[in-house]
C-alpha cells in the first residue's frame, strides 16, 4: 500500500538520509542506544536464557543510516557471537552510508536488503529470532499493516525492538509542522522547503512551544536531515501508551519491557499516599498511562515485544548461578552516582527521578562485571564481613530497582 505522502517519504530519505552520518566517526566511536543493544536482546527479549552459542538472526527494518545495525553487529562481532545482522531500508542513500559506516569497522556480519517492509511477506527473508523497527511504523500509510509484515517474518519464539513517537514529549513539533506546511506545501521541492524551514527556525516566536521542549535539537544540530525529520516529514504520527497498546494487541504482540520501566510508573510521581493508593489500583496500560500523561515529557515509546501467545521465561535473577552485567556505565560508575542520602537520581529528558538503593548497593554494584555470579559475589562480600541474609536481601532490592532503570541486566548462558 502507497499513496502520494509515502512517495514524499521515499523522495525525503533520498535526499536527506537520516540521522545524518560521517563513516569517519566510526573510528572514534560506537553509537549506542535502544532498542537493540545485545544485552538488552539477551535480556528482555530472551530472558537471558538463550544460549551465546545460538546464532542470532537479526533484522533492522528501516536501518537508515546504520546506527542500530552497526551497534548490533559490532557488539556480536566484539563478543563473538555468531549470527547475522540483516539491514534493510528502501533508501539507496541511506544504503550507502550504512554500508560504509559498515566497512569503517570490518564488520562482515551483516546482510543489505534495500527494499520495502511491506515486501516482507513471502520475501523468503527470515525467519527473524530478533526484529528491530526503530522509528519508522510512525511514518508507514497504516502502521499495523507495516507491524504485521514484520511479525509475518519474526521466528517462533522470538521478538522486536521498536521505537514509535509519543505525543506529550513533542509538543510544538506538530505545531511548527502545521505552519511549515501553510509556508512551504509538502508539493514543493524539499531544498525549498528546508530554506523555509531554516528561515523560520532563525525567528521563532519567543512562545512557541517548539522553544520551550527541550527533548530536541534535530532541527538545530541535525543538519538539514534532522531538521526535515522532524518538522517537514511528510508523515507522522505519535502514540499516547494506550494507542501503541492497542496496536500490538491488534497483532498479537504484547510488550515485555517499556524502556525504562521506572519511567512507566507513576509511583515515584505521586508521593502522596492516597494518591499512591489510587494510582495502584489502576490495571498496569492505565498505570503505564499515567505516568505518561503525569510526567508529560514522553517523545519516545521504546519497547521490547513478543507474541502474547509466547511469554518470555525469565532466568532468576537470584540464584546462584545467575550472572548480573551492567547494561552500558561499569559498577564503579553506578556505585559513585549513589549520594550521600542513599539515593541514586535518574535523570530523563529533564525528570529526576529519585531511586531509593540499600547501603549495600555500592558495593555489590562494584563486584558486578558480567562474569561474577551472585553466588560468588556473596562469597566476596562475606570475606568483607557481609552476612550471606544481608547480602541475600540488599541483592534483591538492588537487582530490583536497577532492572527497573535498566541499568543491571543478566548474561545470557554460555553455550547453545
Ligand atoms: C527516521 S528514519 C529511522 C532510521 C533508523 N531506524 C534510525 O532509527 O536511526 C526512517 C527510515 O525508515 C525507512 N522507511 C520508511 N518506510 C519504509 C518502508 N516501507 N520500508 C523500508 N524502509 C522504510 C526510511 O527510508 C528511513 O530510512
Amino acid at each position: 500500500m502507497s499513496d502520494a505522502t509515502d512517495a514524499r517519504l521515499i523522495a525525503q530519505y533520498e535526499a536527506y538520509p537520516y540521522p545524518r552520518r560521517d563513516p569517519r566517526d566510526e573510528a572514534k566511536r560506537l553509537i549506542v542506544g535502544s532498542p537493540s543493544h545485545l544485552r538488552e536482546i539477551d535480556h528482555w527479549v530472551f530472558g537471558a536464557t538463550r544460549g551465546t552459542d545460538r546464532p542470532l538472526r537479526a533484522l533492522i527494518a528501516g536501518g537508515g543510516t546504520g546506527d542500530g545495525t552497526l551497534m548490533l553487529a559490532q557488539q556480536m562481532a566484539s563478543a563473538g557471537r555468531p549470527g547475522t545482522v540483516t539491514w534493510l531500508d528502501r533508501s539507496a542513500a541511506s544504503l550507502a552510508i550504512a554500508r560504509a559506516r559498515a566497512e569503517a569497522r570490518s564488520l562482515s556480519n551483516i546482510a543489505w536488503e534495500q527494499r520495502s517492509i511491506l515486501d516482507l511477506p513471502g520475501s523468503g527473508l527470515g525467519p527473524f529470532d530478533y526484529i528491530e523497527c526503530c522509528g519508522v511504523l510512525h511514518h508507514m500509510p497504516d502502521p499495523a499493516v507495516g507491524l504485521r509484515a514484520l511479525v509475518s517474518v519474526l521466528a517462533p519464539g522470538g521478538g522486536m525492538g521498536l521505537m514509535v513517537y509519543a505525543p506529550h514529549g513533542r509538543t510544538g513539533v506538530y505545531m511548527m509542522q502545521d505552519a511549515l506546511r501553510l509556508l512551504a506545501p509538502p508539493e514543493q521541492p524539499p531544498a525549498e522547503r528546508l530554506d523555509v524551514a531554516r528561515r523560520v527556525m532563525k525567528q521563532l516566536p519567543e512562545t512557541a512551544w517548539l522553544r520551550n521542549n527541550r527533548n530536541f535539537d534535530d532541527h538545530v544540530n541535525g543538519g538539514d536531515a534532522g531538521l526535515y525529520d522532524l518538522l517537514l516529514n511528510p508523515r507522522d504520527r505519535a502514540f499516547t501508551v494506550p494507542e501503541l497498546h492497542a496496536l500490538l494487541a491488534s497483532e498479537g504482540l504484547e510488550v515485555v519491557c517499556w524502556v525504562e520501566p521506572i519511567r512507566y510508573d507513576p509511583i515515584p510521581l505521586l508521593p502522596d499516599p492516597r494518591l499512591k493508593a489510587r494510582a495502584e489500583a489502576l490495571d498496569p496500560i492505565a498505570r503505564a498511562a499515567l505516568a505518561e500523561a503525569l510526567a508529560g515529557n514522553m517523545s519516545v515509546h521504546i519497547v521490547y515485544v513478543r507474541r502474547a501467545a509466547e511469554p518470555v521465561a525469565r532466568a532468576d535473577p537470584f540464584a546462584d548461578d545467575a550472572v548480573p552485567v551492567c547494561r552500558e556505565v561499569t559498577g564503579d560508575t553506578l556505585a559513585r552516582s549513589i549520594g550521600a542520602d542513599g539515593r541514586m537520581i535518574l535523570g530523563v529528558d529533564g525528570l529526576r527521578i529519585p531511586i531509593p538503593v540499600p547501603p549495600q548497593a555500592g558495593a555489590i554494584l562494584r563486584l558486578i562485571d558480567g562474569t561474577r555470579s551472585v553466588a560468588r559475589i556473596g562469597e566476596e562480600l562475606a570475606a568483607r564481613g557481609i552476612k550471606d541474609d544481608a547480602f541475600r536481601k540488599a541483592w534483591h532490592a538492588t537487582f530490583t530497582v536497577m532492572e527497573r532503570v535498566n541499568r543491571v541486566l543478566l548474561v545470557a548462558p554460555s553455550g547453545g
